[in-house]
């Protein structure tokens, strides 16, 4: 505690007490202690208490605000109004993520694309309009956000350029090497057993297909900001070994846009 802190109390305390104990209760006393010396005292050690607790507390370091549980669990799986809401918000909030991961893939004109957790759509438009004649395959197990994207992209749906469904990455119902390119993009975290639906990613690729992987790393910071219950974050090099292991021969990882980048063919 320094004296430019204790500053301020002792201009409260100092001339509270002289004209307390000088005028007031002199004034008013009748012989020598009486219930208004207790209760002007009280009051005295009351503040300085209370002055002494606030600048505890304020010099303490803030602690990291904490998703609570229930929005994390939305995230994982938007459902009804809330899902709805926190998808409009998701499109906002992850768009410079989105488009950094969009360019990494380098969609090529005809490529088969897809998307795995596409939650608002927002990124099967992107997708779509990369390059010309590039057709998109959405994946999502959240059946409200199936809905909501499906809405979003109505257009691109009509004509044949997007196919949204509802599923899980753990199990795709695609034929083998069916794609050319696929993404997934603030998903991972909620594969229970990442290296299963990243064998299953594989598989559905081309033999010279990319993934890419957009992702939040595990930092101190992060790891307390999400309930763990339902977020699991990965270091960038632990991604990297979870897609060798998955059967990717060629990684590179890259930061962009405040995550990480993760391409592997
Ligand atoms: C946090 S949101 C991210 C949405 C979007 N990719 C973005 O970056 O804004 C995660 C989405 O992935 C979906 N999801 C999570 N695990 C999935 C899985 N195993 N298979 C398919 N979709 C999944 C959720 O339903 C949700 O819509």
């Amino acid at each position: 505690m320094s004296l430019r802190l204790l500053a301020p109390l002792a201009a409260f305390v100092v001339p509270t007490t002289a004209i307390g104990y000088g005028i007031v209760i002199p004034r008013s006393c009748i012989a020598g202690v009486n219930a208004l010396t207790i209760g002007f005292a009280t009051t005295l050690l009351g503040a300085c208490v209370t002055y002494l607790a606030g600048v505890r507390a304020a010099r303490r370091p803030p602690r990291a605000f904490r998703r609570p549980a229930f929005i994390a669990r939305q995230s994982s799986r938007p459902t009804g109004l809330v899902g709805r809401i926190l998808g409009a918000i998701m499109a906002r909030e992850t768009g410079a993520a989105n488009r950094a991961a969009v360019r990494a893939l380098a969609v090529a004109p005809n490529d088969r694309v897809l998307e795995v957790g596409y939650g608002h759509g927002r990124t099967v438009e992107l997708l779509a309009d990369a390059a010309p004649g590039v057709v998109v395959d959405g994946v999502d197990r959240s059946h409200d956000m199936v809905r909501a994207a499906r809405r979003r992209v109505r257009r691109l749906v009509a004509e044949g350029r997007a196919f949204l469904r509802a599923g899980d990455s753990a199990r795709l119902p695609h034929p083998d090497g069916w794609f050319d390119k696929a993404l997934a993009v603030h998903t991972l975290y909620f594969w229970e057993v990442p290296e299963a639906h990243l064998r299953e990613l594989r598989r559905v690729l081309a033999p010279r297909g990319a993934l890419v992987l957009g992702f939040t790393e595990r930092t101190d910071a992060v790891a307390a900001a999400f309930p763990a219950e339902t977020y699991r974050f990965y270091s960038a090099d632990e991604v990297g070994a979870l897609l060798r292991k998955a059967g990717f021969s060629d990684v590179s990882l890259e930061h962009a846009a405040g995550i990480v980048i993760a391409r592997a063919t």
